[in-house]
Parts: C-alpha cells; sequence; structure tokens
C-alpha cells in the first residue's frame, strides 16, 4: 500500500503567508492599505506595567510634523496614520513643538476618528515645571485628549518634571508615563533612571547599526518589567546611504528578509525587550515595507551576529 505524507497547513502561518504577499505587494501596487482588509493584524508585544497589547510597528511622526506647514503634508500624514491603523498599527510617537505645528497635529489625529484609534505617545521638551505642565496642557488642547504615554525627551530637566508626571499618572490624567533617550552617550543616565524612578517606558536608540542598548539598557529594562519604544531603527535615514548601492545578502534573502529596512527591523525585533519599533517615515510604501518586518520569522543569535558584522565591515 503506497504511503502518503500529509502536511498539516498550520491556520496561522497560512493568513500571515497571505497577509505577508498582501504586504509586499501594495508599494508596487502603488495602493495603500484602505480597501485591502489585512488577513492578519500586526503581531503585539505585552506591556509589562498593564498588560496591554501593543502593535510591534510604531510611527515616528517627526519629520512628518515639521513638513505640516507645506502644501499637502497633512494629507500625507494622514494617509500615513490611515495606512497604519488599517494594518492594526496604534503607536504614534509625536512631541509639542511650536504650537501652530502642535494644532496643524491635532486636526490630522482628529481626522476619520484616528484619534479614538491611536495610542499617542507624546514629550515634555523644555526647562522648568510650570513650562512642563504649560506643554503638556497646550499639547492636550490641541490634540483634543490627553496622550497615552507622556514622555520626558532625552531626559530634559528630568528631575523637576518626572513628580509632575507620576501625578498626573495617580489623577487619571495619563496613563503611562516615561523618558526617552536617543544617542549611546545617554544609557547611563537612563540606566540610573530606570533603577531609581521605575518608569512605565522608556524609549532608547537601538537597530543593527547602534546595537550598544543590547549590553545594558534593554537587560535592565526586560528585568524591572520596563516596556521599550526603540527610535532611530534606520538612524535616521543614515543606514540608508550606508547600504545604498548594496544587494541583500544571500543568507539574508533566504531568512525572509526583502529590503534593507526589514533587515534592521527584524534585528531589532528578534530583542524580546522591545515593546515597539518607531519607524519614521512620509511614505505610505516605506511604512508598508516596514510592517512586513513584523511577520518575519525572528532571526536566531548566529544569523543577528552575521547581521551586525555584516553592517560592522561596510564602515
Ligand atoms: N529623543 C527622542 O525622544 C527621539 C530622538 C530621535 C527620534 N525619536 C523618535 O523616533 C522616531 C524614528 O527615529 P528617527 O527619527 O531617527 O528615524 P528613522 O526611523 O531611524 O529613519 C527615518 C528615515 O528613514 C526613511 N525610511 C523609513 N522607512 C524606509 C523604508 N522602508 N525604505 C527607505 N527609507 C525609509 C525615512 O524617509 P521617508 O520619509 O522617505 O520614508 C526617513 O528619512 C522619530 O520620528 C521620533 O518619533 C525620538
Amino acid at each position: 500500500m503506497a504511503h502518503r505524507t500529509v502536511v498539516q497547513q498550520d491556520p496561522i502561518s497560512v493568513a500571515r503567508r497571505r497577509c505577508l504577499v498582501q504586504l509586499a505587494a501594495l508599494p508596487l501596487l502603488g495602493a495603500g492599505f484602505e480597501g485591502i482588509a489585512a488577513t492578519l493584524p500586526l503581531p503585539k508585544r505585552r506591556v509589562p506595567v498593564s498588560g496591554e497589547q501593543l502593535p510591534v510597528i510604531g510611527l515616528g511622526s517627526t519629520k512628518a510634523v515639521m513638513q505640516l506647514g507645506e502644501p499637502g503634508a497633512a494629507d500625507a500624514l494622514a494617509a500615513v496614520l490611515r495606512a497604519l491603523r488599517a494594518a492594526g498599527g496604534t503607536v504614534v510617537d509625536t512631541w509639542s513643538r511650536d504650537p501652530a505645528l502642535d494644532i496643524k497635529t491635532g486636526e490630522v489625529f482628529q481626522r476619520d476618528g484616528l484619534l479614538d484609534d491611536l495610542f499617542i505617545a507624546t514629550k515634555i521638551d523644555t526647562d522648568g515645571r510650570e513650562a512642563g505642565i504649560a506643554q503638556l496642557e497646550a499639547n492636550e488642547r490641541a490634540f483634543g485628549r490627553a496622550s497615552d504615554l507622556v514622555q520626558i525627551f532625552s531626559l530634559r530637566d528630568a528631575d523637576i518634571h518626572w513628580p509632575t508626571l507620576v501625578a498626573r499618572k495617580a489623577e487619571g490624567k495619563t496613563r503611562y508615563i516615561g523618558v526617552t533617550v536617543s544617542s549611546d552617550s545617554d544609557h547611563p543616565a537612563i540606566m540610573a533612571f530606570m533603577r531609581r524612578e521605575r518608569p512605565d517606558f522608556i524609549q532608547v536608540n537601538y537597530s543593527v547599526v547602534e546595537t550598544a542598548a543590547e549590553s545594558g539598557v534593554l537587560p535592565m529594562a526586560a528585568d524591572l518589567g520596563v516596556a521599550v519604544i526603540v527610535n532611530r531603527p534606520f538612524t535616521n535615514g543614515e543606514y540608508f546611504q550606508r547600504v545604498r548601492d548594496r544587494a541583500l545578502p544571500d543568507w539574508a534573502s533566504a531568512a525572509g528578509i526583502k529590503s534593507w529596512a526589514q533587515f534592521s527591523l527584524t534585528y531589532v525585533l528578534a530583542n524580546p525587550a522591545i515593546t515597539c519599533v518607531l519607524t519614521e517615515t512620509t511614505n505610505p510604501a516605506h511604512l508598508a515595507d516596514n510592517l512586513v518586518a513584523a511577520f518575519l520569522p525572528s532571526p536566531d543569535d548566529e544569523l543577528r551576529r552575521q547581521m551586525r558584522d555584516y553592517i560592522r565591515q561596510m564602515g
């Protein structure tokens, strides 16, 4: 009697593959996510302090917001936010700049019910207690509601602002509080802060180029139960200059990686201490490329070492 091997198809794998195909096709089709039902929403990770699950890819809005004075820029930001939402993404990082830009940002957030669906992370970026409170309150008025996470930008005047944030959380005015850094030289300071204050979230620079966080900040965050948002996954675009004109190595393609953006993002997401990685983009096709990384197999330690070494030898 002939034997036949029956391969059971894991329904999650099938759905994931279908979703990957859809996401990967979007830039080629010139399409957004509107009208295309993502078969499987973005994977999520747990915020230790609450158990809330957050999608692993978020949006850094700096460039898009700084351009808001230009014609068409508000529509462009709204398009990227709608694309993020359509894929099941929610996390958007921003901060108070000048009041006019905050109002324009708030107008975009209030389009199409976006504000109800997004997880907004904002920041205090000023000196002095009263100025910090005024900045937060102006931010709330401009956006139309309190942000979900309030962070202190690059630990600026952190000892003064932290009691304000602790009090606002106790009063139910904000859900989560945290601090940010974006440079390796600030890692000792954010580690000291984490040890002392146990913030709900930290934000830190981390990528296949900037790997320092994995030897100090990330293990400490995991030990203390602090959620981690990653900034600079592409070193603010410098990474793409470095890999320009280079084809992806065959071993990366064999791992399912289809772009240099996915190369850095899969590296970042392989670290279990990471809750969410922000990718800053004004381009829906780039967002689609970045979202694919959330569905790729996680590289193991050996592959991650190979990825790091490959980028380092480029100089
Ligand atoms: N101290 C702090 O709190 C702090 C400091 C720095 C950053 N941040 C946060 O982190 C966010 C992200 O970090 P970052 O500002 O350093 O930016 P990044 O995400 O490392 O790099 C952004 C650059 O990458 C390009 N890009 C994005 N996706 C791409 C893709 N798939 N293919 C090709 N190019 C792509 C973007 O250009 P396109 O627009 O053309 O896609 C942009 O020029 C910021 O927006 C901000 O929210 C916080």
